[in-house]
């Protein structure tokens, strides 16, 4: 695929060994996105899904592609079909995994392929506790996240929990991509601050493509 297309106003920012922030990668074809977006979520709606604890997570969440990050009171994990709807994920859209395959390259890891894709939805208020992403089948391959919309303080810290914790601002089209040494980096959101986005409104929507099987 061609990483060219995307290269148009792309600085790139190294953020670790595996880390690379990819500036406004995504802007030119959030259109295109948000579009495809609403396509997924008319069939698999956003949700608030529940912890293994037993908390309503605050980020409203759907999926595309052939797996999908659930959670409930069994624990986390992927599966094929929306507990939901009984039906299997809405397919991964094409321009999602162009995209995700371009920003990938651009950031040093060849090849990707991601099978499935979270689609989280914040509102003001809205946060993300600090975590690893760790249900993936192995860690060979990124993670790559599109920032869509309101602006977010993303929370980057290390290997450990307890490690300090950097500060990102992600903003509209962004493109964080983190794998290899970093690709289990505990990492979070800030609660989303009021703001009115001229395509998104009171919302950030992040998407976070993985390898999972
Ligand atoms: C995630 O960790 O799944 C989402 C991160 C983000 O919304 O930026
Ligand atoms: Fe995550």
């Amino acid at each position: 695929m061609n990483a060219d297309l995307f290269a148009e106003t792309s600085p790139a920012e190294r953020l670790g060994p595996g880390t690379m922030l990819l500036h406004r990668f995504a802007e030119s074809k959030a259109a295109a996105l948000l579009n495809a977006i609403d396509q997924i979520t008319a069939q698999a709606p956003f949700r608030h899904l529940v912890t293994p604890g037993g908390q309503r997570m605050s980020v409203a969440m759907s999926n595309c592609g052939a797996l999908g990050w659930v959670s409930d009171r069994a624990g986390y994990r992927y599966q094929a079909i929306d507990p939901q709807s009984g039906l299997p994920w809405p397919p991964m859209p094409a321009c999602f995994a162009l995209l995700a395959h371009s920003a990938a390259e651009q950031a040093g890891f060849a090849g990707f392929a991601p099978d499935a894709c979270l689609i989280n939805r914040y509102t003001p208020g809205t946060r993300l506790s600090l975590h690893q992403d760790r249900d993936e089948h192995d860690y060979s391959a990124p993670i790559v996240s599109v920032s869509l919309g309101l602006p977010a303080v993303f929370l980057f810290g290390g290997l450990v929990r307890s490690d300090p914790v950097k500060h990102l601002t992600l903003q509209h089209g962004d493109v964080l991509v983190w794998g290899g040494p970093d690709r289990l980096r505990f990492h979070g959101v800030k609660p989303i601050g009021e703001g009115l986005h001229s395509l998104l409104g009171m919302q950030r929507i992040n998407l976070t493509f993985r390898r999972a099987a």
